[in-house]
């Protein structure tokens, strides 16, 4: 049996959307109970299926965890947690499992995982986690296909990454919680899923200051304790909402969006001509589409730069714009994967190095394509929604990693997509 997603036209979506909490912040909060022990409670978490093999990594490590997917709240007690040997399936499907490194290390001086899986955008690699870590005084020794990491203690360092990588900036971080003295990280990454983990690891009892643009200064105390936290909402949800709501011709509300973690998102819409609405201290996001929206170009860049997680869905949007775009992947080096897919469904775009080059068309046409990550499943559901006839989408796994039932918003707003199974 293979699963599809089938999506019918849909055009003008209108209405309220609810959000639910940042799949980023959640998985690497969820990492970071590590360094305590005791039970913590988490709100807003989505069930996505990232969120459900993050719960079964806890577990192998001896966490206690109830979910209650109806309420998103998850519940979790790390009194028992006793190994630091991360399963190698769940570290293969899943990338964000490198995040239990820092935890781990600070709390017993020892990991062990396989190199982490996950989506197909280049080659990934986790060498700046490494090689800090290693200044730190840990000892990475490669045994089989396994990275087994110890130390007899970390050590406080200046930690200076390459590149903003939020990975790295949120392990290094957690480890530095609990490291004797002062551990500076520069050029850190300052998503607002950084700033999320920041918050949860202070009412830990965390020492965590910004000390200039992008230096994180950590003071490491002794023991860190159990937390309660909201997750922040999904600026990644909420921003394909809207490109969802432009693409059909549609209005929306978001009264739970944060404006402020959208800037350049909100920025690009209204250089299409979408108009939006920014409800007070920026908490709300109000939502009109033109009929007839203009191409832009972009970038992606670091926050607050355009997120690279929205790069697919805008470009489908840009696809069907009056004019040319050209959009520029800088996060990442293979990130273009969904450009063939868009282009089966009528897309005329070309691909320069790292640029994809777009000529606004008037129609997409229904036919079947094939997710090749989470931001690109939503890319291709979204010029379903628009195209004349059916569009069927293989490789819905992709979807299911990254929201809880987004189906389901887009469907009350006026979509017709569901799951099919043949
Ligand atoms: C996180 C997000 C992901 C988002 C990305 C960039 C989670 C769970 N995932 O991924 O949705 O697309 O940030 O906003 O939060 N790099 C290296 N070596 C490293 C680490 C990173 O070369 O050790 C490179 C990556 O290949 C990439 C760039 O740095 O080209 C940024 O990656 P990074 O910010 O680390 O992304 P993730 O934390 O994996």
């Amino acid at each position: 049996m293979q699963e599809y997603i089938v999506v019918e036209q849909s055009l003008e979506l209108q209405g309220e959307a609810q959000l639910v909490g940042a799949k980023n912040a959640v998985l690497v909060i969820m990492s970071s109970l590590v360094l305590t022990a005791g039970k913590s409670v988490l709100t807003n978490v989505p069930a996505s299926n990232d969120v459900l093999q993050m719960i079964s990594l806890l577990e192998s490590l001896g966490a206690h965890v109830i979910f209650n997917q109806e309420t998103h709240t998850l519940s979790v007690d790390t009194t028992n947690v006793d190994r630091w040997q991360v399963n190698p399936e769940i570290m293969k499907k899943m990338r964000a499992s490198v995040l239990v490194m820092g935890p781990l290390l600070a709390r017993f001086g020892r990991a062990e995982l396989a190199i982490p899986g996950g989506c197909l955008l280049g080659a990934r690699p986790i060498d700046y986690h490494l090689k800090n870590f290693e200044k730190m005084g840990v000892i990475i020794r490669m045994v089989d296909d396994e990275l087994h990491a110890s130390c007899s203690r970390l050590h406080a360092q200046r930690l200076i990454l390459e590149y903003p990588s939020v990975g790295a900036t949120e392990n290094l971080m957690m480890a530095a919680t609990l490291t004797p003295g002062i551990t500076s990280i520069v050029n850190a990454a300052l998503e607002p899923e950084v700033y999320d983990l920041i918050e949860v690891l202070q009412k830990m009892g965390a020492k965590i200051n910004i000390v200039s643009s992008a230096t994180i200064m950590i003071e490491g105390v002794t023991n860190l304790s159990p937390v309660n936290h909201a997750i922040i909402p999904d600026r990644l949800e909420a921003g394909t909402l809207l490109i969802a709501t432009a693409i059909t011709g549609g209005s929306i509300a978001l009264p739970q969006a944060r404006a402020d973690h959208l800037d350049l998102v909100l920025y690009k819409l209204e250089e299409m001509g979408h108009s939006v609405t920014i409800g007070e201290n920026g908490r709300g996001v109000w939502f009109k589409a033109t009929k007839t929206p203009r191409a832009v170009s972009f970038k992606t860049t670091p926050y607050p730069g355009f997120p690279t997680d929205l790069q697919a869905p805008m470009m489908a949007a840009q696809c069907l714009a009056q004019g040319t775009s050209i959009i520029e992947e800088t996060v990442f080096e293979n990130r273009l994967l969904h450009v063939a897919q868009l282009q089966k469904i009528g897309a005329n775009i070309t691909i320069k190095d790292n640029k994809a080059i777009i000529a606004g068309v008037d129609s997409f046409k229904g036919v079947p394509v094939a997710a090749t990550d989470i931001r690109a499943s939503c890319a291709l559901v979204l010029a379903g929604l628009v195209a004349q006839g059916t569009t069927v989408m293989s490789n819905t796994h992709h979807w299911k990693r990254g929201y809880e039932a987004l189906e389901k918003k887009l469907n009350a707003l006026g979509a017709h997509i569901k799951f099919v199974e043949e």
